[in-house]
């Protein structure tokens, strides 16, 4: 399958970032790593592939150089995007519907989810023998819908609507008496009296699509940062191996901020690092001179200039769709690249043939954030900030140059492959 069609595909099938692991983990375990457990000591060898969970939302993979464990080559992503959650007490009833008690989970573009068939996916609680387990259910059908009011009680709605979460988003699911958890317990194959809890979400039911008139585009829900993410499993897995070790960490819950205890702003990915340096290096400063040598990318989608609103971006650091992999910097440190770091992931690019945008934001417009900053303050390294550039971030539904996957699965792949050696002077060679 070509990376347009596998990443649409990818997308169809990961309705949360619980999904996401699933997905990644699936694909790992076909091409025989091995799963790691938090509970148990690790028995890694040099020369031997693994990956490990964490809350069934995040997963670092690693792969190790036959000579022991060498320097770090991370590449770091996040599975989870902008949604309604349900709450403890979803049940409500209005004017004779069934409504979903939602609210919201990250910052999306809350009009952007009305009038639409949608879906609920996560993850249910069930007790059992072996005690509270959970259990991923995606009920794959049109289920729900959050109606707009008609224009003829907003007569000013084309001139800008303020919307409200508690008011304003809520979706029916049916006419009211209907069993809305007795249809997620059978979407799961559970016994709906042994459901004691849940973490479920709304998603678009809108599968990728590719449009234009000669198909430039792919519009999908979660292409923030479902793309990078399946870029990054893509080019991990079509990696070579080199003499340091391959690390890829798709992390949930950039979209509220990261401080969990499986986001970037936990100390997942530094434990997984020390208990691999521990394992194959008994020095105690293994993992210290490890890191110093290391190199992170953070990749997540950056915004492409809007050919309606070109006003809104900076006229000498502004990008394109289907004009390559871009590289994000930010004065304040929004995102993680330094000249250096820049330099060096613009080498692997162009060694590559990759095409490269440099994108900053206008100084008067804030932009966004992203993970690797945030995981930099535990896993100290050069890093580079980078993206593909997409329209309508943080809508229902994104829209992406089809030609771009190719473009960074192919800048992913060439990092992975080469050594990028981080000097005791800082200086960084690459080879
Ligand atoms: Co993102």
């Amino acid at each position: 399958m070509d990376a347009v069609n596998g990443l649409m595909s990818f997308i169809d099938r990961v309705p949360t970032a619980f999904h996401a692991v699933d997905e990644i983990a699936a694909s790992l375990d076909a091409a025989g790593y091995a799963r790691l457990q938090e509970t148990d000591r690790w028995p890694i060898a040099p020369g031997g592939r693994y990956y490990v969970t964490r809350n069934q939302s995040s997963l670092i993979a690693f792969r190790l150089p036959a000579s022991g464990v060498g320097h770090f080559q991370i590449v770091a992503s996040h599975g989870d995007s902008p949604s309604f959650k349900l709450k403890p007490a979803f049940a409500r009833t209005g004017e004779g519907c069934a409504l979903l008690n939602v609210e919201k989970y990250g910052g999306m573009l809350m009009s952007t989810w009305m009038d639409r068939p949608l879906s609920v996916a996560g993850r249910l609680i069930v007790d059992g023998p072996g005690g509270l387990r959970a259990r991923l259910v995606n009920v794959d059908r049109d289920l729900a819908l959050i109606p707009n009011l008609p224009i003829h009680f907003n007569r000013d709605a084309n001139d800008g609507v303020a919307l409200n979460a508690q008011v304003d988003m809520l979706p029916v699911v049916g006419m009211e008496g209907v069993d809305f958890a007795a249809a997620v317990a059978a979407a799961a194959r559970v016994e709906p009296d042994r459901v004691v809890g849940a973490d479920l979400f709304l998603y678009n039911r809108q599968r990728a699509v590719r449009f234009g008139v000669d198909g430039a585009f792919i519009a999908a829900p979660r292409l923030d940062d479902l793309e990078c993410v399946y870029a990054s499993l893509t080019a991990f897995l079509g990696a070579k191996g080199g003499a340091h070790t391959d690390v890829m960490c798709v992390l949930d819950n950039e979209e509220v901020g990261s401080g969990t205890r499986q986001g970037a702003a936990s100390p997942f990915l530094i434990e997984t690092l020390r208990r691999v340096t521990a394992a194959l290096d008994g020095n105690p400063q293994a993992l210290e001179a490890a890191l110093a040598a290391s190199f992170m990318v953070s990749a997540d989608n950056a915004h492409a200039a809007h050919p309606n609103h070109p006003d809104k971006y900076d006229k000498d650091n502004r990008v394109r769709m289907n004009g390559g992999v871009v590289i994000k910097s930010n004065a304040s440190q929004k995102y993680a690249t330094d000249g250096l770091s820049a330099a060096a992931f613009e080498h692997v690019c162009i060694s590559a043939g990759v095409p490269v945008q440099r994108f900053s934001n206008r100084s008067d417009i804030a932009g966004g954030s992203t993970l690797g900053n945030i995981a930099l303050t535990r896993v100290s390294m050069p890093a580079v900030d980078i993206g593909l550039a997409q329209l309508a971030m943080h809508s229902a539904c994104e829209t992406a140059g089809a030609q771009d996957i190719g473009h960074m699965v192919r800048a992913m792949e060439a990092f992975y492959n080469a050594e990028i050696a981080v000097k005791a002077d800082g200086a960084i060679e690459i080879r």
